[in-house]
């Protein structure tokens, strides 16, 4: 069971093309579930989720963010929310949510993609989009997508010679490396 954690680690890659299979209701809870067994300070889950089936917001939110035609096709689009009123540290628990759910759904056998980067203007823009769209009430933060669908192809999984960069890894100072 450890070893399958693990390599299904390995094997999550980011897919960015999708089949016209639909992801089932119960694998997107599934992948829900997952995601709120993640770790948030003080146990106090600011976070919320709009699971997203509509093809036009779809395409809208592919086009303000210059990323076609992955959020399009996806068969579900998850808006993973944050409330800054209940958490300082949304973000780093939306954050955590979204690789449980991303590593969730390769064990499914599901393709996912992450989607959204706070701070620089498209997502500003896709933040007012998906406000109006979703109908999301005052102070909820719009924190990332996490696209699902059934890969059109697999990527292959990353391996330890090309991710495990010992370089980064410093041991009792900064200056002390295993090389
Ligand atoms: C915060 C964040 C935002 C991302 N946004 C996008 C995005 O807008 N479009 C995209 O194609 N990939 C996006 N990605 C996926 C990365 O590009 C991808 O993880 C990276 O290229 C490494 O590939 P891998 O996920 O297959 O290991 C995002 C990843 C993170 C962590």
């Amino acid at each position: 069971m450890e070893k399958d954690v693990l390599d299904i680690i390995k094997k999550r890659r980011t897919v960015r093309a999708f089949t016209d299979e639909d992801v089932t209701d119960e694998q997107v809870e599934t992948v829900l579930e997952m995601g709120m067994y993640a770790p948030t300070y003080m146990g106090r889950k600011p976070w919320h989720f709009v699971v997203i089936r509509d093809k036009d917001l779809q395409t809208q939110l592919g086009e303000t963010l210059g990323v076609r035609p992955y959020i399009q096709q996806a068969s579900a689009v998850i808006a993973v929310y944050g409330d800054p009123e209940v958490s300082n540290t949304w973000d780093l628990d939306g954050c955590a949510a979204i690789e449980n759910m991303l590593i969730a759904a390769t064990a499914l056998d599901l393709g996912g993609a992450w989607a959204g980067s706070p701070g620089n203007v498209a997502w500003g823009q896709a933040e007012e989009l998906l406000r109006d769209s979703l109908k999301v009430p005052k102070g909820f933060r719009a924190l990332s997508l996490v696209c699902l669908g059934h890969p059109a192809k697999m990527a292959v999984p990353h391996t330890k010679d090309e991710r495990y960069d010992k370089a980064r890894v410093h041991y009792g100072t900064w200056s002390e490396l295993k090389l």
